[in-house]
C-alpha cells in the first residue's frame, strides 16, 4: 500500500462517517502515526508502508470515523504555546479557555499576546497564591505556573485521573514544585481553607437536561464530570460566589468562564456579593468570562 491509497481510502472513510473536513482529518491521523509533518506526507504519495503501519492508520481513522475526538486518539491538545498530554479522564481544553488563562495572567500583572481586553489586575505584591477550581488537564495552572514564577497554585479537581494528567503536563513543563495538586470535590468538602489572591476556574456549566443535545463527539467521550452542572448550570458560580468571601484576600479576585448564555447570570451571581463586576467577550463575540473583584476597605464592600 502506498501513502496516497491509504489516504485516500481514509479520505471516504471519514466523509462516509460525516466527519467534518476529512481531506485535513485524514492527512493529520496520517503524520501522526509517520511521526512526520503534515507536508510530507502529502509530498510522498508513491511511499510504501508496512501493513503494520497501514493497520494502526486504519485503526485510528475507524476511531475518528465514530467521532472520537481527534486529541483523545493521538493523546495530546494545543493551549496557548503548550502541547498538553490529553485522555478521556480529562476535557480537551477549548479555546475559549485560553482567554480565561490569558484574562488570569493580566490579572497577575502579564500582557499576554494580543490580549486586548481590559479588566483590573491584582495590586502589585511579591508573591501570589492561587487557585484553579477545576483544573482537569491543568492547562490554566499550568500555563500560569509557566509564566508566572512568582505564583504559588492550588489545583483542585474532584477526579484522581485528571489530577494524575494535571500533574504529568506539569512536570512536562519544570512546574511542578509551583503547584500543590489537591484530590477535593469544591462543592461539598471545605478541604480548602488557605487564602488566595486569585481563584481561576472554568467550571462545569452545562445544565443536566441539556447534556443529550451535545454533540456525540463531547456526549459519548469527554467525562460527563467535566461537563455538568445540575439543572442550571451554575451550581459552581453559586460555590465560587458564597466563598469568595473565606477564600479570597481583600481586593482578590474571581475569574470564570461560563457557558454561552450564562454571562449576565454569571455576573450577577458575584455582584450580589458585593463584588465589582466584569465581563469580556469571546472571539465570537459572546460574554464569556467573568471577572470579579472584591472592594471596599477589608476586600469586601459591606453592602
Ligand atoms: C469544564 S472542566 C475544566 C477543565 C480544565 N480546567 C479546562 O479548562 O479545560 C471542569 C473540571 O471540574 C472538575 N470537577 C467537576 N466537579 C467538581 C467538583 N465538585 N469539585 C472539584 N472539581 C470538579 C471536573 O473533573 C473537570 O476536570
Amino acid at each position: 500500500m502506498v501513502l496516497g491509497d491509504l489516504l485516500k481510502e481514509a479520505i471516504r472513510h471519514l466523509k462516509d462517517n460525516k466527519v467534518e473536513d476529512p481531506s485535513y482529518e485524514a492527512g493529520l491521523l496520517l503524520s501522526h502515526v509517520l511521526g512526520r509533518d503534515p507536508g510530507y506526507v502529502y509530498a510522498h504519495p508513491e511511499e510504501e508502508v508496512s501493513n503494520e503501519t497501514a493497520g494502526q492508520y486504519r485503526s485510528l481513522v475507524e476511531r475518528r470515523g465514530r467521532h472520537e475526538p481527534f486529541a483523545y486518539i493521538t493523546g495530546e491538545c494545543g493551549f496557548l504555546d503548550m502541547t498538553l498530554f490529553v485522555n478521556r479522564h480529562v476535557l480537551i481544553p477549548r479555546e475559549e479557555t485560553e482567554l480565561l488563562a490569558q484574562s488570569a495572567l493580566w490579572a497577575l500583572g502579564k500582557t499576554p499576546r494580543y490580549f486586548n481586553r481590559r479588566i483590573p489586575r491584582l495590586p502589585e505584591k511579591g508573591a501570589y497564591r492561587v487557585l484553579d477550581v477545576g483544573t482537569g488537564s491543568g492547562c490554566i495552572a499550568v500555563s500560569l505556573a509557566r509564566h508566572c514564577d512568582y505564583i504559588h497554585v492550588d489545583a483542585v479537581d474532584i477526579s484522581v485521573e485528571a489530577i494524575a494528567v494535571a500533574r504529568k503536563n506539569a512536570e512536562k513543563y519544570g512546574v511542578e514544585s509551583r503547584i500543590d495538586f489537591i484530590v477535593s470535590d469544591f462543592l461539598n468538602d471545605f478541604a480548602i481553607k488557605e487564602k488566595y489572591d486569585l481563584i481561576v476556574s472554568n467550571p462545569p456549566y452545562i445544565p443536566e437536561k441539556d447534556i443529550k443535545t451535545l454533540p456525540v463527539s463531547v456526549k459519548g467521550y469527554e467525562p460527563l464530570t467535566a461537563l455538568a452542572a445540575g439543572s442550571d448550570g451554575l451550581i459552581f458560580y453559586r460555590a465560587l460566589a458564597e466563598r469568595a468571601r473565606s477564600l479570597l484576600f481583600g481586593q482578590g479576585m474571581n475569574i470564570v468562564e461560563c457557558g454561552f448564555n450564562q454571562g449576565r447570570e454569571v455576573k450577577g451571581i458575584f455582584s450580589e456579593t458585593g463584588m465589582e463586576t466584569f465581563i469580556l467577550k469571546d472571539l465570537a463575540g459572546i460574554d464569556r468570562i467573568v471577572a470579579a473583584v472584591s472592594i471596599g476597605d477589608g476586600g469586601f464592600c459591606s453592602k
